[in-house]
């Protein structure tokens, strides 16, 4: 990322570790905003002699985080107490679309699963209104192909697809849980609750990218000179 954008996600991530304290079961989200958290996490755990836990939302988060000596923990009945987690694009009353990096399934199940989850992010993907946005869906590959023609059919969507891997490999790119990701791109989410509730009505649907059912506590958003934090 450019350099300013590093700063600001910097920023927002130091403001995030305040929150980590002693003897904590957290959540890892996913994505470049989270590996910088992670690295950050196990320098203060190390210079603090914390003990801290973690759930992880993708193999990456998992890798990552362990070989850096945190230390991992199964999603069991305990509730993380904070999950930190990455975004694509913020809107002004807290709602997050998700997923540009696929891990959306495991992430939205530790956000919504731990007592609160807390967005770091930089100010280029704060967003005024929610129009021709792409909401990421995770749908099992035998029902793919339908979900893409039951997502060109709802109103309001411009173009529906299935993700591919874009590294000049052919084919879709899998997901940590084996499934497929459709990109729907909509006019404008006009309620994003009754989006995410709507989507998961589709037949081999099994997450989308629209976090609106449980908001975000915080959104710690960097700017290259200081953070705001949306409550
Ligand atoms: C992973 O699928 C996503 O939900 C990430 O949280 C999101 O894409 C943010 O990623 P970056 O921090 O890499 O922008």
């Amino acid at each position: 990322v450019e350099a300013d954008v590093a700063e600001a996600r910097l920023r927002a991530v130091e403001e995030a570790l305040k929150l980590v304290k002693d003897g904590m079961l957290i959540g890892l989200g996913s994505g470049t905003t989270l590996r910088l958290f992670i690295e950050k996490l196990a320098e203060k755990v190390r210079r603090e002699r914390l003990e801290i836990y973690f759930v992880a939302t993708s193999y990456d988060t998992s890798l990552t985080a362990s070989k850096l000596g945190l230390t991992e923990r199964p999603l069991l009945d305990e509730s993380p107490e904070i999950a930190f987690d990455g975004a694509d694009y913020v809107f002004p009353d807290k709602w997050v679309v998700k997923g540009l990096g696929g891990a959306l399934f495991r992430e939205k199940i530790v956000d919504y699963f731990s007592r609160e989850y807390i967005i770091i992010a930089d100010w280029k993907k704060l967003r005024e209104r929610p129009t021709g946005i792409p909401i990421p869906v995770e749908a099992h590959p035998f029902a793919a192909q339908k979900v893409v023609s039951a997502l060109k059919s709802m109103p309001g969507v411009i173009q529906a697809s299935i993700r591919i891997s874009g590294s000049g490999k052919l084919g879709p790119i899998i997901t940590d849980n084996g499934n497929f990701i459709i990109d729907a791109v909509f006019r404008e989410v006009e309620n994003p609750e009754t989006l995410e509730k709507e989507l998961m009505t589709i037949p081999g649907v099994v997450s989308n990218g629209v976090f609106a059912l449980k908001r975000p506590s915080k959104v710690l958003i960097g700017y290259p000179e200081k953070v705001s934090v949306i409550v």
